[in-house]
């Protein structure tokens, strides 16, 4: 979604924005633009398309935009179409911001501004933010006290960021639902939607509050929150740990796929005692131990792939510690008076941490107030706003996630919640050290099937080629197996463009079935496990009307190929863990298909990487 990039030097900053922008791209966006202040104007470029179009364009007269401070964007059109004139920077006299996030009453306030004499050359929200500061400078010919002016007056959630060119030491920014850093540097200062964006050229970051409204000159940073001027510690990071390059691979989502065995082994480190296996780690959420132990009930909160991480927990939390689980996406969650029980474990999951609809689900419940809520969030990103405003951090350590397709986040995700299920039955003894002995031996076998499972490239890419020309597809499994194919579903559509639903394999005949014939393809998550025969059935059910199976199967399954059957061995798992491994097929799948298809992989249209807006 939309991100912001921002910088105050003594060098030239616009190869620094730009390189920002490139950063950010992985967000998802359709137009950027940029504004640079030289020789008391502003200079500004915007394009639709790609970040390296706006380079283009900057590079016929590179001389414009040398200048000290400036301001970025990439934009995921909301409120107008993608085209130039809706591209940020907006501009009002000598005053240009970027926004991420949304206005919610743009209208009211753009007719009062039109009122007034303010013309408006887009349809976007943003431009009212223009204008409104432009106008309160008039009376307040100060940026930091006019922006302060105006934030009250608007409605939403969003960050900012602005200039001025009567102020060309000044870059002022704001933080309010919607993510925003500084970069600390000497002698210069940055902002950006996500720190990735300034990892070139520095590794300090000061993380904003809700609220926050921040100066930056080259020498210093000032940062309010309601009105008071407040610190705000400077967190060094390691830039190595950060690098987030495609190697040799060539889209992030196949080095992410690939990264897997490593991601799951990191997160499992985290709990499992390298000296004991056979337990967990003391130190695992140990300081946690007095809240998980009066839980009664678990609420899971998610949106797209992280939902289906938290269908996978659902069946472990309520098979294994026969605790109630419920699962729910969070956009629906938030609009419907949910009802939340005491003692309740509420667990966000959120690759990003600052997806709109999670956070805001999360607060509905702690508004709620029921007796011994206990919040958790599950989360890609430490320093992110679910972090903040949750009760427990349990974090995945899969590494920055570029693609927004996601794959390692997933994987991750799924150790993580089974690592907790293990946690929390331990803690209330709802599983003996038996049972718990030996999932944590299983666990531990995943980053070497994970591994096995990813010499099945060559055989998928393959299965892949059937699918090219196709225009619907569906994804079945039972049981642990469903929330696989939803999300095999999910993947196909998100990147290759191909229509394609995942289905619990028991409902093909109350529905599905209908749409079977010879040029429908249907993958099959079929791990010999307890509904193996049921789901043979559900195959014979499709192959007997012509369908085409693709069959992902355990090597000890006995299944054969024949005609209109294709099968794929996936490497021998056990049953509760198998939707892990059985992830990275439907991934590689789903890759090789886009690849075919030449849809850009890693940046799928219309989509946006973390989901800032509601
Ligand atoms: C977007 C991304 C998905 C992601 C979802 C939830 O739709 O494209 O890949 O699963 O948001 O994001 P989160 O960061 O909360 O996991």
């Amino acid at each position: 979604m939309c991100g912001i990039v921002g910088a105050v030097a003594e060098r030239n900053i616009a190869n620094i924005l730009l390189e920002g922008l490139k950063r950010l791209e992985y967000r998802g966006y359709d137009s950027a633009g940029l504004t640079v202040i030289r020789d008391g104007e502003l200079h500004r470029e915007r394009q639709v398309g790609k970040v390296q179009a706006l380079v283009d364009a900057v590079a016929i007269n590179p001389e414009f935009f040398d200048g000290h401070i400036g301001i970025a964007h990439t934009r995921w059109a909301t409120h107008g179409e993608p085209a130039q004139r809706n591209a940020h920077p907006h501009v009002s006299g000598k005053i240009a911001v970027v926004h991420n996030g949304i206005v919610e009453n743009y209208a009211e306030l753009k007719e009062e501004l039109i009122a007034k004499g303010y013309e408006f050359t887009s349809q976007t929200d943003t431009e009212v933010v223009a204008h409104l500061i432009n106008d309160l400078y008039k009376q307040t010919p100060d940026l930091l006290e006019a922006v302060r002016a105006v934030i009250p007056l608007l409605h939403g959630a969003f960050a900012l960021g602005i200039v001025h060119v009567d102020s060309p030491e000044e870059l002022i920014t704001v933080r309010l639902g919607s993510p925003l850093v500084i970069g600390v540097g000497i002698g210069e200062n940055f902002i950006a939607s996500d720190q990735l964006a300034l990892l070139p050229v520095t590794n300090r970051f000061m993380y904003l509050e809700e609220g926050d409204i921040a100066k930056l000159t080259r020498n210093s940073i000032q940062i309010f929150a309601d009105g008071v001027e407040v610190s705000r510690k400077i967190h060094e990071i390691d830039a190595q740990q950060h690098n987030a390059d495609k190697g040799e691979f060539k889209h992030y989502m196949l080095k992410e796929i690939y990264e897997q065995p490593d991601a799951v082994a990191r997160t499992l480190e985290m709990a499992i005692d390298s000296t004991n296996t056979s337990k967990l780690r003391d130190d695992f959420l140990q300081r946690h131990e007095d809240k998980l132990s009066g839980i009664r009930n678990i609420q899971i909160l998610a949106c797209g792939t992280s939902y289906h991480a938290g269908m996978v927990a659902k069946y472990w939390f309520e098979n294994l510690t026969r605790l109630p689980c419920s699962v729910e996406v969070a956009s629906e969650f938030r609009y419907r008076n949910p009802v939340v029980v005491d003692n309740s474990l509420v667990i966000c999951i959120s690759q990003s941490g600052e997806t709109a609809d999670t956070l805001s689900a999360l607060r509905d419940t702690q508004k709620q107030k029921p007796t011994g809520l206990v919040s958790l969030a599950l989360c890609n990103v430490a320093t992110s706003s679910l972090v903040r405003e949750t009760d427990i951090y349990l974090p995945t350590l899969a590494g920055p996630e570029i693609g927004v397709a996601s794959t390692k986040a997933f994987t991750t995700q799924l150790v993580a919640l089974m690592l907790l299920v293990l946690k929390v039955g331990a803690t209330q003894q709802r599983m003996d050290s038996e049972r718990l002995g030996t999932l944590l031996s299983e666990l531990q076998q995943l980053p070497g099937q994970l591994y096995a499972s990813l010499h099945l490239d060559a055989a998928i890419k393959t299965m892949s080629e059937s699918f090219e020309d196709k225009k619907s597809c569906l994804f079945l499994g039972r049981g642990l197996q469903f929330p696989i194919a939803l999300e095999g579903a999910l993947k196909l559509k998100e990147i290759s463009y191909i229509h394609a639903e995942g289905y619990a394999a028991g409902e093909l005949k109350h529905g599905p079935l209908a749409l079977v014939d010879k040029d429908m393809p249907i993958v099959v998550l079929a791990p010999k496990d307890s509904m193996f025969d049921k789901l043979k059935a559900n195959m014979q059910e499709v192959h007997a009307r012509h369908g085409e199976l693709f069959v992902f199967a355990s090597e000890s399954s006995k299944m054969v190929a024949e005609d209109r059957m294709h099968v794929v061995y996936v490497p021998d798992v056990c049953e509760t863990l198998a939707p892990v491994v059985y992830s990275i097929p439907v991934q590689l799948l789903s890759y090789h298909v886009a690849v075919m298809r030449g849809t850009d992989v890693d940046q799928p249209r219309n989509l946006a990487k973390s989901v800032t807006v509601e």
